[in-house]
């Protein structure tokens, strides 16, 4: 027995000073760092930020739909993301990268900031403007491929639109392709995204699109008809104009939500189950976008006592070392499960009703979660994985972390995440069911 114990002794002995020699040798040795590379890189310096004309003064004439703009998403591009860009400031001073490298996330989230004179703090309100009128409005040139940013500007107060008959003493106007109604181009430059470094999707929305074959274009869904005056000037005539909400998970719009899926319940005596359907009416998967975040829920209770009998997640994962799955896509090695529902495609699911012998009626939902819906012990799980992963990227040592510790990126996270709220969830349909004859 003593034996055994010292044994056992000797061998934690020995297996904790390899994992400690281990994490030595890593964390001294030299790193590899390597300047990210990508093909737009430092395009956006050839303009002045001064040839740019903010929303707001856009909005002195065109009113309604800036106020549209205002509560969408991408005008929010910038301050709603601004934790998350300094989370990424700070994942890559810890892997020893420079923390210039966010330059990549501004030319979707805040491509003004890249003009000249750059401004990577984004000191200048205009910076801050997420995707503003004129990043739309002076696209000359969109490619939709998976590099960031891959579109074109002329700012010389030339607005591009759908219209060929616009008389506006302010700017030019032309009507150009881009902003025809059929026409997508533009939205896949920023909604579809291959981070450069290791080659993983970020947002694939275009993609999902493209390979849909979807009768419908983004806009046909996201910039919805309606009849007014684009200008608050006398002689603008009543046209068909596109509402710029530009409607999505991230804001409050409850019911475009409910659009996005069909839930179908039906109770089914002769083959004792209940079968579930779920059908994904957008024009892309169900979620999309936003690397692992999103994730649609089917769930099923008792409606007496709200226990969840069932519970079944769509979504799309990354995996880094030993499988696990890590929380940012940008450290990940390969990609985990895809469970999104394709486009307009229907899942089904069936239950035996045996097992719900003592219940009177079931509740059946379908809820979208915004962000990790998870319980806080996934959260804290996942949480420590992602650091372990980091810990294990050939780029980091204790230098790095030592320098990642003392930086004011540091202590501006820890302050900002005491402030973070919930994110958004919705409910997409619910249902009672009677399951006794
Ligand atoms: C994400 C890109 C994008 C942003 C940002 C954007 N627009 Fe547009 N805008 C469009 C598209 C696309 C159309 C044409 C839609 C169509 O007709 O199919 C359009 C149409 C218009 C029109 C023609 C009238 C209409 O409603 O169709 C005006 C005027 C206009 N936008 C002004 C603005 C102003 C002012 C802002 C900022 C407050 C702005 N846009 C922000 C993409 C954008
Ligand atoms: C002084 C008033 C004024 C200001 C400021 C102004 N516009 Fe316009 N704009 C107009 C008028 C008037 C029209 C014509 C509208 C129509 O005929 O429906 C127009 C039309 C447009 C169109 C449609 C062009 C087309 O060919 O389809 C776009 C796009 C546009 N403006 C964008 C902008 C943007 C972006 C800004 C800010 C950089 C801006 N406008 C600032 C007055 C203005
Ligand atoms: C310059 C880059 C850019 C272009 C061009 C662009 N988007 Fe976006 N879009 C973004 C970014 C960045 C966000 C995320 C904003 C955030 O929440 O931080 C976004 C968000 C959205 C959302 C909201 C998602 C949500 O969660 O609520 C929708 C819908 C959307 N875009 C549709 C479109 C459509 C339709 C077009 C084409 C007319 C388009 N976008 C063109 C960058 C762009
Ligand atoms: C047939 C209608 C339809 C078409 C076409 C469509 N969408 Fe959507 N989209 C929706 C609905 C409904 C939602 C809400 C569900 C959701 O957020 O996942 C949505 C959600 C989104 C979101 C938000 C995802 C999130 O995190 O909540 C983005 C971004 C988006 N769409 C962009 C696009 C782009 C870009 C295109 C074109 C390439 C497009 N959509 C085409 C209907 C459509
Ligand atoms: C190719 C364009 C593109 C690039 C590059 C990009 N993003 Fe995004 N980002 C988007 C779009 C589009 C969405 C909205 C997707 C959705 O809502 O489904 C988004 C959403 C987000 C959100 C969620 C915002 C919210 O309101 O909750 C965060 C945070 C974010 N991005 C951070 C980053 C960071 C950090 C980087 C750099 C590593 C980055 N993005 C690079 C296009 C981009």
């Amino acid at each position: 027995m003593k034996k055994l114990i010292l044994f056992i002794g000797k061998f934690f002995i020995i297996f904790f000073s390899i994992i400690i020699i281990f994490f030595t040798f890593k964390l001294v040795l030299p790193v590899n760092r390597i300047d990210l590379e990508y093909p737009n890189k430092g395009r956006w310096e050839s303009h002045q930020r001064i040839d740019f004309i903010s929303a707001e003064e856009c909005g002195l004439c065109h009113q309604e739909i800036y106020n549209q703009w205002k509560t969408s998403a991408m005008a929010n591009a910038t301050t709603s993301s601004m934790l998350e860009f300094k989370f990424h400031k700070l994942s890559l001073s810890m892997r020893g990268f420079p923390e210039e490298d966010v330059e990549w996330c501004y030319q979707c989230h805040a491509p003004l900031a890249l003009t000249s004179p750059k401004d990577l703090n984004l000191i200048d309100p205009i910076s801050r403007s997420g995707v503003t009128c004129m990043i739309c409005h002076t696209t000359v040139h969109a490619i939709p491929d998976s590099n960031a940013g891959n579109f074109y500007l002329n700012p010389k107060l030339k607005m591009n639109g759908p219209f060929d008959d616009v008389i506006s003493h302010f700017h030019e106007s032309n009507q150009h392709q881009l902003f025809s109604e059929d026409n997508s181009d533009l939205c896949a430059s920023c909604h579809f995204s291959v981070y450069p470094r290791n080659n993983m999707p970020i947002d694939w929305t275009w993609k999902e699109w493209n390979e849909s074959g979807s009768d419908k274009s983004c806009k046909q869904c996201h910039m919805p008809e309606y009849n007014g005056k684009s200008a608050s000037r006398d002689w603008v005539p009543e046209r068909k104009l596109k509402k710029h909400t530009f409607l999505g998970g991230g804001r409050n719009n409850s019911e475009f939500i409910k659009t996005s899926a069909t839930l179908n319940t039906q109770v089914n005596f002769d083959k004792n189950v209940l079968e579930i359907s779920i059908t994904n009416n957008c024009g892309h998967n169900l979620p999309t976008g936003n690397g692992s975040a999103p994730s649609i829920e089917l769930r099923i209770s008792n409606e007496i006592n709200q226990s969840i009998i069932y519970k079944e997640l769509f979504r799309n994962s990354y995996l880094g070392h030993f499988g696990f799955e890590v929380l940012d896509p940008t450290i990940a090695l390969k990609k985990g499960i895809d469970k999104s529902i394709p486009a307009y495609q229907t899942i089904n699911r069936e239950f035996n009703l045996d097992n719900y012998k003592n219940i009177d009626k079931l509740k059946v939902e379908l809820i979208f979660h915004y962000w990790m819906p998870f319980e806080k012990e996934y959260q804290i799980q996942s949480g420590l994985k992602t650091m372990l992963n980091y810990s294990l990227l050939p780029e980091v040592n204790i230098l790095t972390i030592g320098k990642t510790l003392r930086s004011k990126n540091t202590w501006e996270v820890f302050r900002a995440l005491k402030n973070i709220k919930p994110k958004p969830i919705y409910l997409i349909d619910s249902q009672l069911i009677s399951i006794n004859q």
